[in-house]
């Protein structure tokens, strides 16, 4: 064969376009790698770790109205940079927080109209990736569906998932299965997942403005497609113009830790837009709350009504003597009597019931450094909150309220808009009334701990006055779930919901045995669990959730919950199992001591934490709140221990754990 037909016939098996159809990008320290691609009419993306594939070739591409899904044919015009550079929190886990990532963005060409010009960013960090796709040319005013998310995450060989089923009707509200992915039919995100090799991956979103919420639908093979919460009419989004989309991420670590200590979440939203939030306050809270969980009172009139002003004095009282700054009140407002988690639009947010006098209880807590906490549950009436936003607003900024607790107790894709149309809790349509209540209420200075939310993603750091939110399976199931929520369900959280954001789980029930009642009816904790709550599940708001009589029965064990701050400097998840246990550690914001929560399942379990994470030469008074002699969730949960030692940071402190127990440690600053 002459050399000019050999060129020939390798000429000839190289298609002119396949050559130059994929880019590669690789995170700061090389450890991740993307590489997009189109080839055969498809765009894809592909995502490996220390040269292993996390995500073998996904599609990329959205699918707009009156337009058959794109081929994409072209991949053009690589665009690269990178960035380092660091941020401050006004309030949160980790007070100065490093962006150090890589950036690749490519332009799609597509054969239908409005994907001829698609640009996909990734941004490529060490300890995972984000992406979004951008659609800059649709023209300004014009009006587009999106009828399909192509998106796709190829996930390789077997992976153990920690997931509940989507789009059912108590939201979030689910405890979470562990099965193999394949067996996923379409979870929420966050989803996260342990590969047989040991790695752990985690998908979710970022940014969530003004698009549906993404779930996730298995195809029982490993591929896990985008699924967006729809408007009745079958449509995923509506946009108009140029727009973008939320970011997908995928964290990616070696152990649960490095996914709960990823800030990659943060750092793909944009920068703080309310400017200076310091009107609120990072705090402790107790409140007219768990007595109506418990049905000792009601949120309804009459004679059980638990938000009188004698009863809310009692507790600003409590609050006041032991040192919270806030007491939230529910069942204050008229609209609670009937069934209001169908007949929402009954709510008035700023008429009072007449046993509640607002004035003369703000007062009161004016004088005794105590605010109130309002709330404000719509029953998943959304109009009717909308048409009373800013009077809700406006009334609590009178009476010197900066936080409001939110809810929307309603089937999801049940809610009702303005249209008569109706809604998933978190679909566009909820995803915009969230944001917007927020920003109503950051006009008057006031914070939003949405319960029943659309899920975090992240947007706490361009609204910071979004301060919680619930989201998951809190400690009310522990009042009335049945069954209630099991041991492993603490040792889940920190790894599946707390990778989205901050958590109002409302810890700290210090009367387990609640006379006697079944375990699978009450809280299925030890105490010492109870208190190692507030340093495992993050929330710049943390409640002490109990009746005031359980605390102070125990004052020897509450002193913790004193102690312990919601606001910190910096955040280690140093030891943990998903579903099975959890060692954190947490130092307060500009403070020199630390704090450490440990959580096991319903199994005993011995631990040995080195406690390099103190300063090295200094010294630390540990006050160690331990499960006591006998402890067991079962049949032995009051049983604690506290003690006292001196430790440095070349010391080991063991940790022994009961069955569904914890351990709480102040670590005092000495030297
Ligand atoms: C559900 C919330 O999660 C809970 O905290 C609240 O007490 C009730 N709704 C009533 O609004
Ligand atoms: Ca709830």
């Amino acid at each position: 064969m002459t050399v000019r037909a050999l060129f020939l016939l390798s000429a000839s098996l190289i298609p002119a376009q396949a050559v130059a159809a994929r880019e590669c990008a690789q995170s700061p320290a090389k450890t991740i790698e993307v590489c997009v691609a189109v080839e055969g009419g498809r765009a894809t993306y592909a995502v490996t770790r220390a040269g292993k594939p996390v995500l073998a070739e996904s599609q990329l591409g959205l699918t707009f109205a009156g337009e058959l899904p794109a081929r994409y044919t072209s991949l053009s015009d690589p665009r690269r940079s990178a960035s380092d550079t660091s941020w401050e929190q006004p309030w949160g886990e980790q007070r100065v927080i490093r962006d150090h990532h890589s950036e690749l963005t490519v332009t799609l060409g597509g054969d239908t109209p409005l994907n001829r010009r698609v640009l996909v960013t990734f941004r490529i960090f060490d300890d995972g990736v984000g992406f979004r796709y951008a659609y800059p040319d649709v023209p300004a005013g014009q009006a587009v569906g999106i009828v399909g998310d192509r998106t796709e995450f190829r996930t390789i060989g077997a992976n153990q998932a920690w997931w509940y089923q989507g789009l059912g009707q108590e939201r979030d509200e689910y405890l979470y299965s562990q099965t193999d992915a394949r067996r996923i039919t379409i979870a929420e995100t966050p989803l996260t997942m342990k590969r047989d090799d040991g790695l752990y991956l985690s998908i979710h979103e970022a940014a969530l403005v003004d698009f549906p919420s993404m779930l996730l639908a298995g195809d029982g093979a490993g591929t896990l497609t985008a699924r967006l919460m729809p408007w009745q009419d079958g449509t995923l989004a509506k946009k108009t113009g140029a727009f973008v989309t939320p970011w997908r991420t995928v964290l990616i670590g070696d152990t649960p830790g490095a996914l709960a200590d990823s800030r990659i979440e943060l750092n793909l939203n944009e920068p703080n837009k309310l400017g200076d939030v310091s009107w609120f306050k990072p705090g402790k809270y107790v409140g007219v709350w768990w007595e109506m969980h418990l049905n000792h009172t009601s949120w309804s009139s009459g004679y059980r009504h638990g938000a009188t002003t004698a009863n809310v004095e009692r507790y600003m009282d409590f609050a006041a003597r032991h040192g919270f700054g806030g007491v939230l009140v529910e069942g204050w407002n008229q609209g609670w009597d009937g069934d209001w988690t169908t007949q929402g639009d009954k709510f008035s947010f700023t008429k009072t019931y007449p046993d509640f006098d607002i004035r003369a209880i703000t007062d009161y807590g004016r004088r005794r450094g105590v605010e109130l906490i309002g709330h404000n549950e719509t029953g998943g009436a959304v109009p009717n909150y909308e048409a009373q936003l800013e009077d809700a607003m406006r009334f609590y900024q009178r009476y010197g309220v900066h936080a409001v607790k939110t809810g929307y107790v309603h089937h999801s894709g049940d809610i009702l808009d303005q249209q008569g149309g109706l809604q998933w809790f978190a679909g566009q349509y909820m995803v915009r009334h969230n944001l917007h209540v927020a920003q109503v209420a950051a006009a008057h200075r006031i914070a939003i701990d949405a319960h029943e939310p659309v899920k975090d993603t992240g947007l706490r750091r361009t609204y910071p006055n979004m301060i919680s939110r619930e989201g998951a399976r809190g400690q009310e199931y522990n009042a009335w779930g049945n069954p209630t929520n099991p041991p492993e369900h603490l040792t889940i959280l920190p790894f599946t919901r707390m990778l989205s954001g901050p958590m109002d789980f409302t810890p700290g029930i210090f009367d387990i045995p609640r006379g006697g009642i079944e375990l699978t009816r009450r809280v299925q904790s030890t105490l010492a669990t109870q208190l190692a709550e507030y340093v495992v599940l993050y929330s710049p708001v943390q409640m002490a959730a109990d009746l005031p009589e359980n605390y102070e029965a125990h004052p020897d064990a509450f002193q913790f919950i004193k102690d312990v701050p919601t606001d910190w400097e910096t955040t280690r998840t140093l030891q943990s199992e998903i579903g099975d246990y959890v060692v954190v550690a947490r130092q307060p914001r500009h403070g020199r001591d630390w704090f450490l929560g440990a959580i096991t399942d319903e199994n005993a379990r011995t631990l040995a934490q080195p406690l390099t994470f103190l300063a090295p030469g200094k010294r630390y008074e540990a006050q160690i709140y331990a499960d006591g002699p006998g402890a067991d969730y079962r049949t032995n949960p009051m049983a604690y221990v506290i003690s006292r030692r001196t430790v440095t940071s070349t010391d080991v402190l063991p940790i022994a754990l009961a069955p569904g127990g914890g351990l709480a440690v102040r670590f005092r600053a000495l030297d």
